[in-house]
């Protein structure tokens, strides 16, 4: 063990440096070891470059649209872009990865015939709450890690198409007022945060838990008049039920937001809408992700009837309702609003 002379500014774990690769060698499952460890390690790299794009993009001329719209109709930004771009090419040649599905390609992306097949699927959103890129608020890229189905095929189109349930692996890179890594390979919830001068994210918090007592609720209230009735009733049975000690805090970034609500406890949802019966949320790169960090925190996700991580895809784009966070208060929205009963 080195001496703590002069490392007094390092984050410290029980004396030691945690650097997010010791982590993963020490600490993943047996079974998780090899390429997903890698796979890991690659996004954490991905996470950096990213980061430091978006440090630098009022300087850079990344700011702003890219004068694209993506398959979901959404104008897509110069980060976005360069985001969706860094990930696929740290990914593509490794031999790890089957195939990839991101937010911001209309179709799945096949690995190209001269690299090596890899066993495991990565879904991404390179970068969540890209509406909030120009006004430098909190924004993220989201992953998920499925096996592929068939080990001897080339990735398919069935590969991509798993419940979460079949996640091996996922997390996000928040790039907030510091860039976090937070993570799991189904052993619980870890936190880690670049140190910016080494260029390393070092442990910041093993085994997440979400707070019993909740803090936070995020919905768009603005919305609230595109709800159902039994949507706004839930959003009044939250007032009632925490009085002073729940507030209101909605980012516009979904992952900005579960991080929040992640260490003081709350509840995110994008309810179902009059026109957008599926909500807003991608069920595979955005929602699914999150619900089995939030499983694995001790938390839950629904889509008011079930759980997220049940559903089995059929689109790679598909959308579905979210509700995400502490359990009981998950379990209530399906309770107050499920179509499935009644
Ligand atoms: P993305 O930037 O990847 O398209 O996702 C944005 C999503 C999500 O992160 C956020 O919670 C939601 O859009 C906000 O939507 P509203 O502005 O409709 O509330
Ligand atoms: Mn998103
Ligand atoms: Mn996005």
């Amino acid at each position: 063990m080195l001496p703590r002379n002069g490392l007094s500014n390092l984050p410290m774990i029980d004396g030691q440096i945690v650097t997010i690769e010791r982590f993963l060698l020490e600490k993943q499952p047996e079974d998780a070891k090899g390429d997903l460890t890698a796979i890991l390690y690659d996004l954490a790299l991905a996470g950096k470059i990213i980061s430091a794009q978006t440090r630098r993009a009022g300087l850079l001329d990344l700011l702003g649209l890219a004068g694209k719209v993506n398959v979901q109709g959404e104008n897509q930004r110069k980060l976005d872009l360069l985001a969706d771009d860094v990930i696929i090419r740290l990914n593509d040649h490794t031999g790890r990865i089957g195939a990839l599905v991101t937010e911001e390609q209309k179709e799945w992306v096949r690995i190209p015939k001269e690299y090596k097949k890899g066993s495991y699927i990565l879904v991404y959103d390179p970068l969540d709450g890209s509406s909030n890129i120009d006004t430098n608020i909190s924004i993220g890229t989201i992953f998920g890690i499925y096996r592929v189905v068939d080990k001897n095929k080339r990735g398919r189109l069935e590969d991509c198409l798993q419940p979460g349930r079949n996640l091996v692996a996922a997390g996000y890179i928040l790039y907030g007022t510091s860039t976090m890594l937070v993570y799991s390979a189904g052993k619980g919830v870890h936190s880690f945060t670049l140190e910016p001068s080494l260029g390393e994210f070092l442990l910041s918090q093993e085994s997440m838990r979400f707070p019993e007592k909740p803090a936070y609720y995020s919905f768009n209230h603005a919305s609230g008049r595109y709800w159902t009735k039994e949507m706004n009733q839930y959003i009044d049975w939250l007032r009632n039920s925490y009085k002073h000690t729940l507030s209101h805090r909605y980012i516009g970034s979904m992952v900005a937001d579960f991080h929040r609500n992640l260490i003081h406890g709350g509840v995110f949802g994008y309810p179902a809408e009059e026109k957008k019966p599926n909500g807003k949320i991608r069920l595979l790169y955005e929602a699914a992700p999150l619900a089995f960090l939030a499983e694995q925190a001790g938390g839950y996700a629904s889509d008011g009837n079930q759980s997220i991580l049940d559903i089995v895809p059929t689109d790679i784009h598909q959308r579905v309702p979210v509700f995400v966070g502490n359990k009981n208060l998950v379990k209530k929205v399906e309770e107050m609003i499920s179509t499935k009963r009644k």
